[in-house]
């Protein structure tokens, strides 16, 4: 049992399958390079890291019920591509944990996986720590891009991320979620001005 965590998440990762685990580990490493790279709380990066695949383990069909039980709103994207709920019902089963965890915290697992517009520092810094996990790179070619744009600015890093996975879906005919969409607009419009 991790002791920089609350006992009631460190329960939930110990609880995770060993390869997620270690990949859980890799992305609190990463995370906290980021949060040291640019000025920001190691701890408060460290913990988001440390929650954001809670529930990544779950098969579709269960995050679905999940999300129903919980009330999380499932969009016809998710329920057509529920690995995107991971992130909401992780997020979600945080909040009725007995650690009263950061809302930032909270709000980097929600949405590790599409990104959000006004998203708050560490949630960037989740985002891309996780897609920056070495045993990513044939899963994100474009992964060095987004290391390089990182390293200069959070924002940057996201919307490099957001832009190579969204040539991927284009390529593969995936889905691509509304959210993800309009995370990239707003993030070059930021940029524009
Ligand atoms: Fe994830
Ligand atoms: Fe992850």
């Amino acid at each position: 049992m991790d002791a920089d965590l609350p006992p009631s998440l460190a329960a939930r990762v110990d609880a995770l399958p060993d390869g997620l685990r270690a990949h859980v580990e890799r992305v609190r490493v990463i995370a906290r390079g980021l949060a040291a790279r640019h000025a920001l709380d190691p701890a408060t990066a460290d913990l988001a890291a440390a929650a954001h695949d809670v529930a990544r383990h779950l098969p579709g069909r269960r995050l679905i019920e999940e999300a129903e039980r919980l009330g999380v709103k499932v969009s016809d994207v998710e329920r057509a591509a529920p690995i995107l709920l991971h992130g909401p019902v992780g997020a979600a089963w945080l909040r009725g944990d007995s650690a009263a965890l950061d809302p930032e915290v909270i709000e980097a697992v929600h949405w590790h996986t599409t990104g959000s517009p006004g998203l708050a520092p560490a949630g960037h810094v989740v985002l891309i720590a996780d897609k920056l996990d070495p045993a990513k790179a044939s899963a994100y070619p474009f992964q060095q891009t987004v290391r390089d744009a990182a390293e200069r600015n959070l924002h940057d890093g996201t919307l490099a991320f957001l832009e190579g996975a969204l040539r991927l879906h284009l390529e593969r005919r995936e889905l691509i979620h509304p959210v993800s969409a309009e995370t990239r607009n707003r993030l070059l419009i930021a940029r524009a001005c």
